[in-house]
């Protein structure tokens, strides 16, 4: 199993790492400190998780024990939806810069195609919005390159981006994007945008890799599908072990998230199997572009964005 992704200076990223969306502050820190002392050097973050200021202190402490030092580290984070426009790019990373008590980000990523006016957490009317003719991508482009330049960060990239989206922004880029952060698991592979990617040498990270819980209601579970139990079995690995090995070796790197320690060591000894050609055909299969996080949250009366505009437009 490859380990790494390599980017366009030859840096490379871990291709699993640790996801931070949704772990309360409280069990945060303990996931972090527990994932790096057991191996994981790949840390997702968030300004949006409200989460940093604890992912912070964990990495100060595994750093401060001589666990990992600083390089050793492969740390992301994200611009939210409140601070697009070039101006706000740089005092938000500050803030993110200062919560995770580090002096640079190894890749800062535009979280979210959807500008929101400043100080909105999460909108609920159509006022809460900015549309992008107003506050366009190419914009907020120019804030993180401008952020690249200053050292803040190793790599720039974005998220949630369709090939529109980043079409947009490289027609005008002086620093062409290096990352796009999607949902991608079996039952929503990506294929059109993974060949956009790669001819672009844009890489890949797919978030929700292991269909993410989130919708407690829905009847569609992915580790609960028959054929990725039938290959677990057959390999003696986990249902999320298969899900996670499946999307690494089509050479997109995973986030999964976790707060518990066994689950954390479980995804992390996903690296140490490999899936066969016939597991991984009878995988691909499984596509039925269904999205965990379905991106409706965006959704308001007479709003700027629907959920199709966001995927598709
Ligand atoms: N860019 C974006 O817009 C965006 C959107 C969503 C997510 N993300 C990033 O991607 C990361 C992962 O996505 P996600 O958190 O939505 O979903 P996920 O990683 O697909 O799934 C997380 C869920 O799976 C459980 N889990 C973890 N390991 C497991 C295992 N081995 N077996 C069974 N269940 C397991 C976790 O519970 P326990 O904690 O109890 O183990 C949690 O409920 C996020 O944390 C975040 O960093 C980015």
């Amino acid at each position: 199993m490859v380990t790494t992704l390599k980017f366009r200076n030859n840096d490379e990223m871990p291709i699993l790492g640790l996801g931070t969306f949704r772990s309360e502050p409280n069990e945060v820190y303990n996931a972090v400190f527990f994932a790096i002392k057991m191996g994981y050097r790949h840390i997702d973050c968030a300004a949006a998780y409200g989460n940093e200021k604890e992912v912070g202190k964990a990495i100060a402490e595994a750093i401060k024990q001589g666990l990992v030092t600083r390089e050793d580290l492969w740390v992301t984070s994200k611009l939210w939806n409140a601070s697009h426009g070039e101006e706000n790019v740089i005092p938000a990373l500050h803030q993110t810069l200062e919560d995770l008590q580090l002096n640079y980000l190894d890749l800062y990523l535009i979280h979210w195609p959807v500008a929101l006016k400043k100080g909105t957490e999460m909108p609920e009317r159509a006022s809460d919005f900015v549309p992008l003719s107003e506050v366009p991508l190419t914009n907020t482009w120019k804030g993180m390159e401008a952020a690249l330049e200053e050292g803040l960060t190793k790599h720039i990239g974005v998220s949630n981006f369709n090939e529109n989206h980043l079409k947009e922004i490289m027609a005008t880029a002086v620093h062409q994007p290096e990352m796009n952060q999607v949902e991608i698991h079996p039952f929503l592979q990506q294929e059109a945008l993974q060949s956009f990617c790669v001819q672009n040498d844009i890489l890949l990270t797919a978030y929700a890799p292991l269909g993410s819980l989130v919708d407690e209601n829905s009847t569609l579970r992915l580790l609960e599908n028959d054929t990725i139990k039938t290959i677990a079995e057959a390999r003696h690995m986990s249902p999320a072990q298969v899900a996670l090995a499946y999307t690494m070796q089509r050479g997109i790197a995973v986030i999964p998230k976790s707060i518990n320690e066994a689950r954390l060591l479980q995804n992390l000894e996903t690296l140490n199997h490999t899936l066969t050609e016939e597991d991984m055909a009878m995988l691909k299969d499984l596509d039925q572009e269904h999205r965990f996080i379905d991106g409706k949250f965006w959704e308001v009366d007479n709003g700027p964005y629907t959920a199709d505009s966001i995927w598709n437009a």
